[in-house]
Parts: structure tokens; C-alpha cells; sequence
């Protein structure tokens, strides 16, 4: 195909086999439903309730069996041509599993009047059911199901007061659930859901046999789940997020809502498990642990081994299945580092791998590998070397398991000799408004605030000759002029176009950039994510819906996860659009985060290496993928001005460390910066995040782009190194600060140059 023949000639060319569209095909779909199946996490399966005998009849209680909640709303939405809800799915099953129809249509009638008296998207509340349709259900079966959903989206967080009940059930929720204890001998219960709610409610009655956290499993979650209690797949799901007992429990809780304007991250590095299972005390509060999951049968992790060549930590265990079914297993490598001088968690992931799936009896050898300097801290205060990350003296022990709380420490230590830099950096983002925070001792160090002094990043762009004829940029392409040379033609106005965005083409919503017709410059168009391709409705062109992040990074299967990316690149690409604005991957410090579905874990580890696998695939087809929002977006209420005030040593080892693992093992072409402000900076005016941090020390060379409708300004977005601003530029400003010498055209062409070097790596 001819260069940006799809940009310029928007042609109807479809992607699938002989010619059929590849957009919302059954293949992607059938990939959609193999990833919310192996997401799903087995909480609790006592007497073996689970998998069903067939022939199980089951009575199934709760909205969400009808009103299923495939994913989270706002750009992270998807149109799909349907949604198989959790009912659908039970009744394609018949035969195996009977579900008792008449609660479930009463439910179905239920939820098609509240959405007719205009209730907004999964947010009402679950019907009272009557006692003779209980009694009717009770005599069907002494089996019930309750489904419990949750429903969140962008630019809004969740509460916990009573009008909204996101973290414990409500009071509804609460009868419907002893009504069902009251009258069931066998219950199930699911959670649909995107983020972490409370648990305990399940976890210790011992009249909820078994239960689930299904996600929010995109289009075909119902049928996922159903495949699930037949057994047909078997639960290979590991938590990526720690479930305590009480909404009190998670440190960030006390200051979430405490303020629109800012959020301190006063629990600094103790977030998720490193909290739980470092500060004393804490260790009780956890229900379900970081990593944790069951399955229908039951593995044997034996010959762990481990060794250490060169730089890198090699470790070998074998797993086997020593149960009656096949299933898979996910085996996870933790760290604990000495601390005599810096303070330490007690855990750290820093190495993962899943099983093929094994049939009972067999074994695998996996082998895991990681540097020997990812276990390295960040000095931010100098103790040992201000600004470094650090591999402080003493051993590391190593630990094998499948949570967090079971993995065994290993015979294998690593001793490091002298305290050890693994690499000197930069103070960059330092806050100037924390004044306290947490240490391992469950302490708080307090703080003196003062004024950070910002490092400057003078430009040493040099503008290039005007060419004496003109050139297109296809010239630049095929090697006849360089990209200095072809921007040397460009008039101060058209490189000030060329750094805002323009509207849509085709079957675009989110808006494009590029699109210079005189210089052949090719309208290159985005589409939102992460759970599928979001094209709008009225163009009738209806994608896949794949589950949530936090639902595929339960799979921890980065093949899996690589391939996701790959299908969805397929339909950005036949439907001619370029750039697609996934993954995001903010960390979930709180559950009542909007915006936590989007997002994969409270572990940078499993959120970079989910993010890079993601990249990988999307990038495979010469679709530009665009980690999001890039950093410390863990809050959605006034996002466009919220303060995330952060520790430098959280930043690198937490908020960034997901983003850095992802830019150095996947080169994403473009990346999105936050709304919110990052230590006072706003992060796409913030030169010290991009220019410093960014492309200084990671080595990041593709294009930033804000993200929508920034409140920033364009020409202070411009010398901090973010190239684009979406949806559109702000031409004037950029007019006005190059006439009065706030901005130079060389400044300008530092942007420009990376915006047309992302264009031409697109095919
Ligand atoms: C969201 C981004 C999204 C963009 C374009 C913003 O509101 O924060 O994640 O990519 O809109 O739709």
C-alpha cells in the first residue's frame, strides 16, 4: 500500500481473512471472552461447590445478572453490537446449569423500567423480591447466585456515604444478600466490578460457599463467567489488588476525599500490599492478599532454584498440577531488601510468569529473570547518594509462591558487598507542600517544606537552510531530504498548526493532528481505549469489547495481553485511524478512583510489564499506542486542577516506575501526559517530567501529546517538551509568545519535528 494511503484515502479495505472485516470479528471476540475467563479470580470455594455438577439448578439474584457492567463509561467506554449479560451467558448453557427463569425475568423486567424512568448506567439500586418469589426460587433449588456490580467512569470518583455506596454493600444489597442467606443451602456469589470493594461480607460467612471477582469483562463477560462455573475453563486469575477488610483500611482512604485541590500521598512508597505487609499491625487487615487466587485443582511448586550471572537473577521453579483437572498456575517472584539506612518494604514483585495449561499430573519448569537492579531504592534525601537509585548493602532474599503472603522465602540470597549505586540521577518533581510521611515503623517522618529550585533544558535546536525548491514529506520519507531541511520551509504559522489538533476524518471522535495538505502531510486521526477501539455510535461501526484492564491483568498472561493489542491495532487500523490512546496505567491507589478499570494494578511491576506486552502488540501493526495519563492521575474529581503531591522516592518507585518499565521495554511512539498537577507543575507544562525524566533518563523518543482540554497553556506545553495539544491548539497564545520572545521558532520546531517523526514511522 502506497505511504499513508489509509490517512489521505480513507479506502474501505478490510483487515480480516478473504477480505471480511476484521472490526468486532468473532475471532477478537472469542479472544475478548478467553481473557475475561482467564481473568476471573477465584476467591472462595469451600466443599468444592465449584465447578457445577451438571444438572445444577440455580437461582440467581441481583441486577447485574441482567444489567452487566462490561466496562467503565466515559473514553474508556466501547460500542459493541451487544453485551452478553450474566443470564445470557447461564442460558446458553442449558442442560448443564437450569437457572430459574422467573427471578431472573422479574430482574430483567426490573432493569428495563428503571432505564425507561431514565436511572443512570448501573447505578440503581436492587429491588426488594418478594417472599413468595423467593419461596418459588427455594423450591427450584437450594443453589443461588448473587451478582453484585459496580459502575464508575472518568472525570468522577466514587463515595462511600450512604447516597453512594461503592465500597460496601449497600442496604439494599445487604437485605437482598440475607434473604438469600435465610433461604439457600449453596451460594456463589460474583463481582462484577472494576476496582477493589469490600470482601469480608464473603470471605468469612460461611454461608457464601464460593464467590468470584468476574471484572468488568467487556462484551462477552456473561458467557465467561458461565463458561467458569461449569467448568469448561478453570480460574487462573490472580489478584493485582489487595482486598482488606474495612474502606478505613487502605492509607489513602483518610485524605482521598479530603480536598478537590490536592491529594497528599502521605503513605508515600507503602501503597497496596507494600503497606499491608510492612507496617506493623497491618498484616491482619488484608481478606484476600496481592497475588492471591484459587482454581479447581491444585499445584506443587518444588526445585526452586536460582543463581545470579552477570547483572541478572536467574530462577527456575517447576510447577505441578497434583489435582484432578488441567488449569494453569502463575508463580511470582518477591524481593525484600536490607534497610539499615534507607526504609524498605518488606515485599516487592519484581518477577512473574503463568503456566501453560496443565493436565493433572504434569509438570513445567518456568524461568524467571530479572536485573539485579531493579531491586535498587531511589535516594531522594542523599543518606547514601542524593538523587540514586541504590542497591544498599546486605542480603536479598528472594521469595517463590503464588501471593504475596504465601511466597516462601527461597535458599538463594543476594548479598550485596558496599552499598552500591546502580544509577545516578536527578532531583526532578520534588514537592514542596508534603509534610509528612510514612516510614516502615508505621511512623511519619514530618518534613520541611521549601521552594524546589526547577532544572531549565535550554534548547540547542539548530533551524536548517530553507530548501530552494519545495519538498513534500514523503520526500523525507523515501531519504531525499531530511526532516530539518523539509521543517526549514514551514512557515512559523504552519509549525504553530502543526502542534495543535484538528478535527475529525472518518469515523474519528477523538479528534487528529497532522493534516497539511500542501506539504503531503497526512491527517493522522486517534481513538480512544483501553478496552477496545471507542468509535462512536452513530457511525455504525460497532468493535470489540475487551474486559478492563484490572481484569486482564488479573490473567497475568503478557502473551495474552500482547495479543489483545494486537487485535485491537487490527481495528484501529481498517477503520484508518493511527494512534490508539491505551494503555493507561495510573496506579489504583484508592478503590473509589473513577477511573481504576482503565487501569491495571496497585503494582508498577504488574502495570509496566502489562503496559509494555500491550505496546508491543499494538505497535506490531504500525499503530501508535499511547500510555496514559502520564503521572499521578489517581483521581478523577477536578483532575484538571488537583495537586498530586508526591515524594520524589514515591514517584520514581510507584507513580513512574510503571511508565519507565513500559518505555524501555515496548519504545511506545507517543505518550499522554496528565490533567492534574504533579508538586505544583502541571505534568504537560512540566520540563522536568518530560524533558528530565522522560527522554533525559529513560531515553523515551516519540511524540507527547497532552491529554484533552487541558487547562495548561499551550506555549508553557510547548517548552516543556510536550510536541502535541489535543484537541486542539491554542494558536494565539503560541502567536503571542512568539512575538514577545517567549517562544522561539527553534523551540517550536523541537515539537514539530517529533510530531512529523511519529507521522513518518506510520505506515
Ligand atoms: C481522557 C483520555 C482520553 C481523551 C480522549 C480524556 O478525557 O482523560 O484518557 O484519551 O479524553 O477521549
Amino acid at each position: 500500500m502506497e505511504k499513508w494511503a489509509r490517512a489521505l484515502y480513507t479506502p474501505c479495505l478490510p483487515l480480516g481473512d478473504n477480505r471480511s472485516l476484521i472490526t468486532g470479528c468473532e475471532k477478537h471476540i472469542q479472544l475478548s471472552r478467553q481473557a475475561a475467563a482467564e481473568g476471573t479470580v477465584l476467591l472462595k470455594n469451600n466443599n468444592g461447590l465449584l465447578p457445577f455438577a451438571k444438572g445444577t439448578k440455580v437461582a440467581v439474584f441481583g441486577c447485574g445478572q441482567i444489567d452487566y457492567i462490561k466496562g467503565g463509561g466515559g473514553s474508556g467506554d466501547v460500542h459493541t453490537a451487544y453485551v452478553r449479560n450474566i443470564y445470557e451467558g447461564l442460558k446458553l448453557k442449558k442442560g448443564y446449569i437450569n437457572v430459574f427463569d422467573e427471578l431472573s425475568l422479574f430482574y430483567q423486567g426490573y432493569v428495563e423500567e428503571a432505564y425507561k424512568n431514565g436511572a443512570s448506567m448501573g447505578m440503581f439500586e436492587e429491588p426488594p423480591v418478594s417472599e413468595e418469589l423467593v419461596q418459588k426460587a427455594k423450591d427450584f433449588t437450594d443453589t443461588a447466585i448473587i451478582v453484585i456490580r459496580r459502575y464508575s467512569r472518568e472525570n468522577f470518583d466514587r463515595k462511600n456515604d450512604g447516597t453512594d455506596d461503592y465500597f460496601y454493600l449497600s442496604e439494599m444489597e445487604q437485605k437482598m444478600v440475607e434473604a438469600v442467606k435465610a433461604n439457600f443451602e449453596h451460594i456463589v456469589v460474583l463481582l462484577n466490578v472494576g476496582a477493589m470493594i469490600d470482601t469480608a461480607w464473603l470471605a468469612y460467612e460461611d454461608g457464601i460457599e464460593a464467590a468470584f471477582s468476574i471484572w468488568q469483562g467487556g462484551m462477552e463477560g456473561g458467557l465467561a463467567t458461565a463458561d467458569i462455573l461449569t467448568g469448561e475453563v478453570n480460574p487462573s486469575g490472580k489478584m493485582v489488588d489487595t482486598c482488606v477488610k474495612s474502606f478505613d483500611d487502605y492509607p489513602s482512604s483518610e485524605g482521598f476525599h479530603e480536598s478537590a485541590d490536592y491529594v497528599k500521598y502521605t503513605e508515600d512508597i507503602y501503597v497496596g500490599y507494600r503497606y499491608f505487609e510492612t507496617i506493623p499491625g497491618k498484616k491482619d487487615c488484608v481478606v484476600y492478599p496481592f497475588g492471591y487466587g484459587l482454581s479447581y485443582t491444585t499445584f506443587h511448586l518444588s526445585e526452586m532454584q536460582a543463581c545470579s550471572i552477570g547483572n541478572k537473577i536467574i530462577l527456575s521453579v517447576t510447577v505441578t498440577n497434583t489435582g484432578d483437572v488441567s488449569g494453569k498456575e502463575v508463580v511470582q517472584v518477591y524481593y525484600s531488601a536490607p534497610s539499615a539506612k534507607l526504609d524498605k518494604p518488606a515485599r516487592e514483585l519484581c518477577g512473574f510468569a503463568k503456566t501453560k495449561e496443565l493436565a493433572p499430573s504434569e509438570s513445567q519448569v518456568l524461568t524467571i529473570t530479572y536485573d539485579v537492579n531493579d531491586m535498587a531504592s531511589f535516594d531522594e534525601h542523599g543518606v547514601i547518594a542524593k538523587s540514586a537509585f541504590i542497591l544498599e548493602k546486605g542480603e536479598y532474599k528472594i521469595y517463590v509462591g503464588a501471593d504475596v503472603r504465601s511466597a516462601k522465602a527461597i535458599e538463594y540470597t543476594y548479598v550485596v558487598d558496599e552499598d552500591r549505586v546502580t544509577e545516578q540521577l536527578h532531583s526532578y518533581c520534588a514537592p514542596e507542600n508534603l509534610d509528612k510521611r510514612l516510614k516502615a515503623d508505621g511512623a511519619y517522618d514530618t518534613i520541611e517544606c521549601k521552594p524546589a529550585v526547577r532544572t531549565e533544558f535550554p534548547c540547542e535546536y539548530k533551524c536548517a537552510e530553507k530548501p530552494e525548491k519545495m519538498y513534500r514529506l514523503i520526500d523525507v520519507a523515501e531519504g531525499k531530504i531530511d526532516l530539518d531541511t523539509f521543517m526549514a520551509q514551514l512557515t512559523d504559522d504552519e509549525l504553530i498548526y502543526l502542534v495543535g489538533g484538528h478535527p475529525n476524518v472518518g469515523v474519528a471522535n477523538t479528534s487528529g493532528f497532522g493534516c497539511l495538505g500542501l506539504y503531503g502531510i497526512p491527517p493522522i486521526m486517534t481513538a480512544d481505549g483501553p478496552a477496545g477501539v471507542r468509535i462512536n455510535r452513530p457511525t455504525g461501526v460497532l468493535t470489540t469489547a475487551f474486559p478492563v484492564a484490572t481484569a486482564i491483568a488479573c490473567t497475568w498472561n503478557l502473551e495474552l495481553m500482547e495479543e489483545i493489542g494486537k487485535a485491537g491495532a487490527l481495528e484501529v487500523k481498517e477503520n484508518n485511524l493511527h494512534i490508539w490512546l491505551t494503555p493507561a496505567l495510573n496506579i489504583h491507589r484508592s478503590p473509589l478512583c473513577g477511573r481504576n478499570f482503565e487501569y491495571f494494578s496497585e503494582d508498577p511491576f504488574v502495570s509496566g510489564k502489562m503496559a509494555a506486552a500491550k505496546v508491543n502488540g499494538i505497535q506490531s501493526q504500525n499503530i501508535a499506542a499511547t500510555p496514559k495519563h502520564f503521572a499521578c492521575n489517581n483521581k478523577e474529581t477536578n483532575r484538571k486542577n488537583s495537586d498530586s503531591v508526591v515524594s520524589e522516592r514515591a514517584l520514581r518507585e510507584i507513580y513512574l516506575k510503571g511508565f519507565e518499565i513500559c518505555v524501555k521495554e515496548s519504545k511506545p511512539k507517543t505518550i499522554m501526559t496528565s490533567y492534574n498537577i504533579i508538586n505544583g507543575v502541571r505534568a504537560s507544562e512540566n520540563t522536568e517530567l518530560l524533558e528530565g525524566i522522560l527522554r533525559g533518563e529513560w531515553g523515551f523518543d516519540g511524540m507527547v501529546t497532552t491529554d484533552w482540554h487541558t487547562r495548561a497553556e499551550h506555549c508553557k506545553e510547548v517548552l516543556a517538551g510536550n510536541d502535541l495539544k489535543m484537541s486542539r491548539g491554542d494558536e494565539p497564545n503560541l502567536k503571542e509568545a512568539m512575538e514577545n520572545g517567549r517562544l522561539t521558532r527553534e523551540e517550536l520546531c523541537v515539537c514539530v519535528k517529533r510530531i512529523l517523526e511519529m507521522i513518518l514511522w506510520l505506515e
